[in-house]
């Protein structure tokens, strides 16, 4: 069994972030999304894995070539341009053969035994295997139709969804699926289309298989459902030592909470679940609950909640508390104390601000 693993796509919920840095390398408790998806295919079993890119292709590449991956091989495989989760597939042919293969959406997190949903397609002797979740508003994804427990219709987007069961971001296929993508012809929103895809299996009887989500699974695609993917992380991660090169003064630590080398903490108080990494400088100030601190970051006279701070970032003299935020790299956000007191701004594209007036 290959795995593939899309990292590609537009982006577009994250902008401005996206603009400048692919979001499967967007850090959910300071590891990349992208990571999670990795781990799992090789805990299940999976040592061939491709990657899928678009223009971000090298800064994938390098951010995992940078870790270690034990036997596993990694292949590095360009999408020209994101034209869909199908195109993505079609891109990866020469990687994938006639091999069947787990394909895997880089920006998905999810709590499911993945060891047991290859077994049944092998053991079930499948064409096509997936994995759905009830989902609040079934408008937005791939949704099936059930008729007496079997999957009758698979529609993209639908305005009148069939049911409540949408399609997470993990499918299984063997080389069947690659005749059925050849003669796709791009939808609606010029995407070519997973979906219809699958429904190109059932239409030619071959077998699709399904199993329901028994965990939890999250898309990380836009701000809300990566902070709460930020919370599902640091709540089922274990406390850390503080590392000899750290130096805390005057200052209080509690709940669970990993901090990394060489930081340095006065006059503070942290409070868990929440993750600092290295060189972090932390100053009179407040670091409360669900918050992940990225290396270099500095933080002075201010509070910061349930919140994500990329790498390099500086937070300085703000007054209100920061909750609920994304904070890209290198981002500087600072309060003046001389006259006149003007809000000043240099911000990107897409960018959205919320003060607390
Ligand atoms: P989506 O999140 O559905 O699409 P997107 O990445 O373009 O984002 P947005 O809707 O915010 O503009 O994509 C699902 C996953 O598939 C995601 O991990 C990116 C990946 N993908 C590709 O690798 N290639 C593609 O052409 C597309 C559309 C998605």
């Amino acid at each position: 069994m290959k795995g593939l693993i899309l990292s590609g796509g537009k982006g577009t919920r994250l902008r401005p972030l996206t603009y400048t840095s692919s979001k499967q390398l967007i850090p959910v408790a300071n590891k990349p999304i992208l990571f999670y998806g990795i781990e799992k295919l090789i805990a299940s079993g999976v040592n061939e894995i491709g990657i899928v890119a678009g223009d971000s292709i090298d800064e994938i590449r390098s951010t995992v070539a940078a870790a270690k991956w034990g036997k596993a091989r990694i292949k590095f495989i360009r999408q020209p341009e994101p034209l869909g989760i199908a195109h993505a597939v079609l891109c990866a042919a020469k990687f994938l053969g006639r091999s069947p293969f787990i394909l895997y959406l880089g920006d998905n997190l999810l709590n499911h035994d993945l060891k047991g949903f290859i077994r049944e397609f092998e053991e079930k002797k499948l064409d096509g295997k997936i994995l759905l979740t009830k989902v609040e508003d079934p408008r937005l994804f791939g949704v099936v139709e059930f008729k007496k427990n079997r999957i009758v219709r698979l529609v993209e987007k639908p305005k009148d969804p069939p049911s409540k069961w949408a399609l997470c971001g993990v499918y299984i296929f063997n080389g069947r699926i690659h005749d059925i993508i050849r003669k796709l012809k791009p939808s609606k929103r010029g995407e070519y289309e997973i979906t219809e895809a699958i429904q190109g299996l059932l239409e030619n009887g071959y077998n699709l298989g399904h199993s329901f989500v028994d965990g939890w699974w999250k898309d990380t695609g836009k701000l809300e459902d990566l902070l709460e993917a930020n919370r599902i992380i640091l709540d089922a991660e274990n406390a850390g030592d503080i590392p000899r090169t750290t130096k805390v003064t005057a200052s209080r630590i509690e709940g669970r909470t990993k901090i990394g080398k060489k930081c340095v903490i006065r006059n503070s108080v942290l409070r868990g679940p929440l993750v600092i990494g290295d060189d972090v400088k932390i100053n009179s100030a407040y670091i409360g609950p669900y918050s992940a601190i990225a290396n270099g970051v500095t933080l002075s006279h201010c509070e910061v909640e349930n919140s994500i701070v990329l790498e390099a970032a500086e937070i300085k003299d703000i007054k209100k508390r920061l909750t609920d935020s994304l904070i890209g790299k290198n981002v500087s956000i600072l309060a003046v104390s001389e006259k006149p007191k003007n809000n000043s701004f240099m911000v990107g594209d897409n960018s959205r601000i919320v003060l607390g007036e």
